[in-house]
C-alpha cells in the first residue's frame, strides 16, 4: 500500500496490520525522531477527521503544515495538482487531502514522490472513516466474521456507506442497507431491508447523516425520525449488546433520537476517539512504507 486512497484496495491482512498499529498508539505513547512534514489539505468542511489529523500528528511528532483552502492560492485558480505538486517541491513527506470530487486522486497517483491520504472524496469514498468504524467494531466483537451489520441513511451521497460496504464484506460480515425512498444507491448493491427489521436482527446499526448539501431538491425531514431514524422505540427492540454507530456531524432528532447519542449503546464518540489512533497508524503505516521513516517490525507493535 503505497497511498491511502480506498477501501477496496486494503488486503484483509492490510486492514488488520492498521487496526493492530492502531491499539498499539492508543495503549502506548510513540514519537517519531525524525523531522518529517504533513500538510493536510481539506476542499470541504471537516471537524473530526481534520482535527483527528491534526492531534495524531502533532502526537506522533509530526510537523504539521498549516493550510485553509479558502486563504490560499486556489482562490486565484490554482488547481489540486499545482497545489499539491507545490506541497511537494517545498518539503512535504506526506498529504492528507479531502476535496469534492469523487475521484480527485486520479491526477495525482504516480505522479507524486510523496503518500497521499484521502480524507474523503466526493459522495464515493471516505477510507479513514472506515477504517475508524472497523477499529470500534473490532474492539466490541473482536471478529467480523457472520456479524450482521445495517448501514442505514442516506446511502446514495453517502462516501462512509460504500467505503464500509467493501470493508466489512471483505471480512466476513452480512451488509444490509436501509434507505428512505430516494436515498438507495443503484451502484452499491446489497440487500435492502427495513429499518423495523434491522434493528431487531443487527449488531451494529451504522447511521448516515442526511447529506442536504448533496442533494439537488431541499430534503423535507420533518417525519424522517418517525418513519426511517432511530427511535427510543426502535433502540428498544434492538438485540440487547447490539451497537449504534455514526460518522457525525448528526443531524440530532433525524437520524437518531437525540437522547440515544450518548445512550448505553452509542459508540458515536468511541468512534471519534478511535479517528486519532487509526490516523496516526495509516500515517505511519505509508511512512514506514516509503522509507521516509525507519521500518519497525509488526512484532514491535504488539
Ligand atoms: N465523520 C467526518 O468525516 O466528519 P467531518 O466531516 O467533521 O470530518
Amino acid at each position: 500500500m503505497k497511498n491511502f486512497i480506498s477501501a477496496d484496495q486494503l488486503s484483509k491482512e492490510e486492514i488488520f496490520n492498521v487496526l493492530q498499529r492502531a491499539e498499539y498508539y492508543r495503549l502506548k505513547n510513540y514519537k517519531i525522531k525524525d523531522q518529517v512534514f504533513v500538510a493536510n489539505l481539506f476542499f470541504e468542511p471537516s471537524t473530526r477527521t481534520k482535527m483527528s489529523f491534526t492531534v495524531a500528528q502533532k502526537k506522533l511528532g509530526l510537523e504539521v503544515l498549516d493550510f485553509h483552502s479558502e486563504s490560499s492560492s486556489v482562490l486565484k485558480g490554482e488547481s489540486l495538482y499545482d497545489t499539491v505538486k507545490t506541497f511537494e517541491a517545498i518539503g512535504a513527506n506526506m498529504l492528507v487531502i479531502r476535496h469534492e470530487s469523487d475521484k480527485w486522486f486520479k491526477d495525482l497517483e504516480n505522479k507524486l514522490s510523496i503518500p497521499i491520504i484521502n480524507a474523503g472524496a466526493g459522495k464515493a469514498e471516505h477510507p479513514t472513516q472506515c477504517m475508524l468504524d472497523l477499529l470500534t467494531i473490532y474492539q466490541e466483537y473482536a471478529s467480523f466474521k457472520d456479524l450482521k451489520v445495517a448501514i442505514v441513511g442516506d446511502i446514495k451521497h453517502s462516501r462512509v456507506a460504500k467505503s464500509n460496504m467493501q470493508a466489512l464484506q471483505k471480512l466476513g460480515a452480512e451488509v444490509y442497507l436501509c434507505a428512505a425512498p430516494g436515498f438507495e444507491d443503484d451502484d452499491l448493491p446489497g440487500t435492502y431491508i427495513s429499518m423495523d427489521e434491522a434493528v431487531e436482527i443487527c449488531d451494529v446499526m451504522m447511521l448516515l447523516r442526511i447529506q442536504h448539501e448533496r442533494h439537488v431538491h431541499k430534503t423535507e425531514t420533518s417525519n424522517y425520525l418517525d418513519l426511517y431514524g432511530l427511535t427510543r422505540l426502535r433502540e428498544r427492540k434492538m438485540k440487547k449488546h447490539a451497537i449504534i454507530m455514526h460518522p457525525a456531524p448528526i443531524n440530532r432528532g433525524v437520524e437518531i433520537d437525540s437522547d440515544l447519542v450518548e445512550c448505553s449503546k452509542s459508540r458515536i464518540f468511541k468512534q471519534m476517539a478511535n479517528g486519532v489512533y487509526i490516523r496516526m497508524a495509516i500515517m505511519m503505516y505509508l511512512l514506514e512504507e516509503w522509507g521516509i521513516i525507519r521500518e519497525k517490525n509488526l512484532e514491535e507493535y504488539k
